[in-house]
């Protein structure tokens, strides 16, 4: 069976074609086209250019997709019909609306959110002997549009039990990176400008806080921790002066870490309080590897009997792959004469 996925919820172009045959699931191709370079000038995605983007191209990533394919032998198509952003969301539905029509093959309605989780089934699809393993799970899906921790008690059945209540931990690393100066999308920069950080050359030594930490909820917050950033920035530059390259890094060091220490505590909490046989992550922000280290070892020193599921870096960020993955799942909701994007859509 071969199944192709869209995702153009938000500034990324992503189709991706999967193929179950076997039992075994094959990636045939997964073609992302990035909007980063036009967006950087924002400091973020600016949703109607992406929109027209999205337009340009859809035929082309299309194409690329399916090369060596042949089309009519796809059996299900699966789109993202959200969250994310609307007029983004519009042009990959109506794309997938027009194939389905063509091919004649069944159309899939698919959660932004479920996809990211789903994508660590990749190599356990045929996931009916490992449930007992695996259920119930905590799911931390972490992106630039999104922070929440999403119990979970099977294929399908999900139970939000936290979220943020401000930014998202990715636009967090967004936006400080915005306050440095130093890009568009922040996450991988700020993680790379950490990596650099030496603490010998560094004359201060910068706290930031950890909001929500002591909290009893599994909500998290992020936007104090920005302004702390942004205040403290003002503070080093009051006269006029430039911020040296290893106070920068320090910055970035710190921030990151403080993500970091937020998500895993509130996670473990989660997992201890529900008793889950394992913990899955997902989104754009799991694809920090300090942050991928750090919950594996936190993990196996606390609660060493959890599973640890985290996708590859590249599945973490937006994909096509995700999508099809999700469809392979939900093939019960092939609905798409009624098929509409929701941008609020919940899990
Ligand atoms: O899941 P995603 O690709 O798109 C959304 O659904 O939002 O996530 C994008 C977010 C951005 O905020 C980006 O800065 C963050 O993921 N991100 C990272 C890393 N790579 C992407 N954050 C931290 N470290 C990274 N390596
Ligand atoms: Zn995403």
């Amino acid at each position: 069976m071969k199944i192709l996925g869209i995702d153009t919820s938000c500034d990324d172009t992503c189709i991706a074609v999967l193929e179950i045959r076997n039992s075994k699931l094959e990636i045939l191709s997964n073609i992302v086209s990035s909007q980063v370079k036009l967006h950087a000038k924002y400091g973020g995605v600016y949703p109607s250019l992406a929109k027209r983007e999205h337009i340009k191209n859809l035929p082309l990533v299309f194409k690329k997709a399916t090369k060596g394919v042949s089309v009519k032998n796809i059996e299900l198509i699966g789109v993202t019909v959200g969250p994310g952003l609307e007029p983004c969301l519009w042009q990959g539905v109506n794309f997938a609306k027009d194939l389905a029509e063509r091919l004649k093959k069944p159309l899939i309605s698919v959660n932004h959110i479920e996809g990211h989780i789903l994508v660590n089934f990749i190599d356990k699809f045929k996931i009916s002997n490992l449930k007992s393993q695996i259920f119930p799970a905590i799911c931390l899906v972490v992106s630039g549009g999104h922070t929440q921790l999403v119990l979970m008690k099977d294929i399908g059945k999900y139970k939000l039990i936290g979220e943020t209540r401000d930014d998202a931990a990715g636009e967090c690393f967004d936006k400080i990176a915005r306050i440095l100066g130093l890009g568009y999308p922040g996450g991988p920069v700020i993680a790379a400008e950490a990596a650099k950080f030496q603490v010998s050359s560094s004359k201060f030594q910068i706290k930031l806080p950890r909001p929500m930490m002591s909290q009893k909820n599994y909500d998290f917050s992020f936007s104090g921790l920005k302004t702390a950033v942004l205040y403290l920035v003002k503070q080093l530059t009051i006269n006029n002066e430039q911020l040296t390259i290893n106070q920068k890094r320090e910055i970035c060091a710190e921030s990151q870490q403080a993500i970091i220490d937020i998500l895993i505590f509130k996670t473990l909490k989660v997992a201890k309080n529900f008793k889950v046989k394992s913990i899955i992550l997902g989104g754009g922000v799991a694809a920090n590897s300090e942050l991928r280290k750090q919950f594996g070892e936190k993990i196996k020193k606390e609660i060493p009997n959890t599973k640890y599921l985290i996708p590859d870096a590249k599945y973490c960020t937006d994909n096509g792959v995700m999508i099809a993955i999700a469809a392979y799942f939900n093939q019960k909701n092939n609905n798409w004469e009624k098929i509409e994007v929701n941008a609020n859509l919940r899990i």
